[in-house]
């Protein structure tokens, strides 16, 4: 198999990343999701008390902090944190966080290491558009806000948690204008991405209709 790049962006709740796992998983290549080390930054950036305006201190945190991905798991500074960073605590910082120039410039810097001399799904917000703009395959995995918010909900409320549908939609829609309207690398479509529109498809049929985009340059 040749080397293959495959870059997958869209809105939150898109499913990008169950499909982009599942693509990487049947094609036997890894897979990097860039939002979680958003996530892990803002849970460090929370556990030290540290303000999203305090530059100094941020990018004093930035030097020394180690993100690793390994099979499915995210490790902050060799801890575990996996599920941590899905708290809602961290959905309703992580945009602004990933809006800060320095965070972006460290984070962006890592996953083009990553991703070096390798094959690779990655998924973000701007994969297409920056870190990887010479991707093979560009996919825009989007689905209506409804449809996104219902899925957050029942993934919630499948951990036997509480959640409201009104609030989870609130949520999403605030995410969308952070991660669009931000000044720095915001989420767009790559002008040579196709965009795939996952509302009321199932995890199979996307998964295919992916792969049918992704067979030829194989
Ligand atoms: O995909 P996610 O919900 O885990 O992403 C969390 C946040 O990180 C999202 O609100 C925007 C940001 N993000 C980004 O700015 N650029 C990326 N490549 C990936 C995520």
């Amino acid at each position: 198999m040749n080397k293959i790049v495959v870059a997958i962006d869209g809105p939150a709740g898109a499913g990008k990343s169950t499909i982009a796992r599942i693509i990487a998983n049947r094609l036997q290549i890894l897979y990097i999701d860039t939002g979680a080390m958003y996530r892990a930054v803002t849970l460090e950036l929370l556990n030290k008390n540290i303000s999203i305006e305090d530059i100094d201190k941020i990018e004093e945190i930035l030097k020394h902090i180690k993100i690793d991905i390994m099979d499915d798991k995210v490790f902050l500074n060799n801890k575990d944190v996996t599920h941590e960073i899905r708290q809602q605590v961290i959905n309703r910082t992580v945009s602004s966080v990933s809006a800060i120039p320095q965070v972006r410039k460290k984070l962006v810097d890592l996953q083009r290491e990553f991703a070096r001399n390798r094959s690779v799904v990655m998924d973000g917000r701007d994969i297409g558009t920056n870190v990887l703009k010479d991707a093979d395959v560009k996919v825009f995995l989007t689905a209506s806000a409804d449809e996104r918010s219902v899925r957050r909900y029942k993934e919630i409320l499948l951990k036997g948690l509480d959640a409201n549908l009104g609030e989870i939609k609130n949520e999403i829609l605030a995410r969308d204008e952070l991660d669009s309207t931000r000044a720095l690398n915001p989420l767009k479509k790559a002008h040579d991405a196709a965009v795939v529109d996952t509302t009321g498809k199932d995890i199979e049929m996307v998964v295919e209709e992916i792969l049918k985009i992704i067979k030829p340059k194989l």
